[in-house]
């Protein structure tokens, strides 16, 4: 079976996820690329062979000719797009955060369980990294006993904006830590705090969390946003029994000058290619037979990262250690998700 895609959002996420489709993954051909700026839509429908580009999602989502959709806009248009695929009655691969609010993604889940199967597929590619797998891995064979701890970095060059702030850290880069924990883990949060230290200039400073889970784990997470370095993403879990830390992921050293290298990617598109490939080959999986994929991020997870992201910004703002209060789990979603 081939699935007939419409791709929405032309900009660094969407042609980069256009391309694996296009290009490294076989299933699936390109019907449609849809941007707010249709030239730039144009270009990447040219680059990845597909037949049409325009400008309105909600159009492209009802094509007859469209199976399934990729939503790569900005985090203010997934949950009423990811409704308008529900509706329709079309799967959708969407970008994270499936929304910023958590009542936004109530109203996507509450969508989803009325429709009586799962739509939504959300883009937190983590879970498909081969070092965070092999994490779950160490825990589910008992190899480093009980999880105690996790500590994580998340480093990038510059921020994608002047105006970043700390909240936007915690809202907007955050969520893919606090989902990949919770997957690891298998285990819920059940109090965040956060702090900044003083930068010597007006850059947006790191952020610091720390988050307790329900089971008594305690999680660190760093979110540097000017690192000026390169993309750098670190992890570690510690066990009662041993610790796995996930390596700098390189090809090569390079020793010149008396001294020895390795290089750094300057985002995640590099250092995350093969998460985005085996994630987008797990939706075409699951656009085929309906079945949700067990390692995919579900509604429910883009519901969870967002209510952590809200307690998160509470505490930063206000100094104070934050309750994480999430509903109860819907049986719909025990049996859509891992
Ligand atoms: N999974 C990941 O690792 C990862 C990494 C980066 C970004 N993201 C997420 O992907 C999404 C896109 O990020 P990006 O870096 O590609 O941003 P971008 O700014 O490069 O691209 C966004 C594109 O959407 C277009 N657009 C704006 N409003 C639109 C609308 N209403 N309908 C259709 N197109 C519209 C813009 O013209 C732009 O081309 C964001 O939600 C972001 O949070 C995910």
């Amino acid at each position: 079976m081939t699935t007939r895609l419409a791709i929405i959002g032309a900009g660094l996420m969407g042609a980069d996820h256009a391309r694996i489709f296009a290009e490294e993954l076989s299933g699936a051909s390109l019907q449609v690329v849809v941007d707010a700026d249709e030239a730039r839509a144009r270009r990447v429908a040219d680059q990845c062979g597909a037949a049409d580009a325009g400008i309105d999602p909600e159009a492209a989502i009802l094509r007859g000719d469209v199976d399934a959709v990729v939503i790569a806009s900005p985090d203010f248009t997934h949950a009423p797009l990811s409704k308008a695929c529900i509706a329709a009655g079309k799967p959708v691969l969407c970008e994270k955060p499936l929304s910023q609010s958590s009542a936004e993604c109530l109203e996507v889940l509450e969508a989803e369980m009325a429709a009586g199967r799962p739509f939504v597929q959300l883009g937190f590619m983590r879970r498909y990294d081969q070092s965070y797998v092999e994490m779950r891995e160490a825990l589910t064979s008992g190899r480093i006993g009980r999880p105690l701890m996790m500590h994580n970095f998340h480093r990038n060059v510059e921020t994608p904006a002047a105006d970043f702030t700390g909240t936007m850290a915690i809202t907007n880069s955050a969520p893919h830590e606090f989902d990949v924990v919770r997957h690891v883990l298998g285990c819920e949060y059940a109090s965040i705090s956060a702090w900044q230290p003083r930068r010597s200039d007006t850059r947006v400073a790191p952020v610091v969390m720390v988050l307790e889970t329900l089971d008594g784990q305690l999680v660190t997470i760093e979110v540097n946003n000017n690192a000026a370095y390169g993309y750098d993403v670190r992890a570690e879990l510690v066990g009662e029994a041993g610790s796995v830390a996930m390596n700098h992921v390189a090809y090569t050293r390079t020793d010149a000058d008396l001294s020895s290298g390795t290089a750094y990617e300057p985002d995640w598109r590099g250092r995350y290619a093969e998460a985005y490939r085996r994630q987008n080959r797990d939706f075409l999986r699951f656009v085929a037979t309906g079945d949700f994929p067990a390692t995919a991020s579900s509604s429910w997870d883009g519901y969870a990262a967002a209510i952590v992201a809200e307690a998160g910004a509470r505490a930063l703002s206000n100094g104070t250690r934050e309750p994480v209060q999430m509903i109860g789990r819907p049986d719909f979603y025990r049996r859509a998700a891992a």
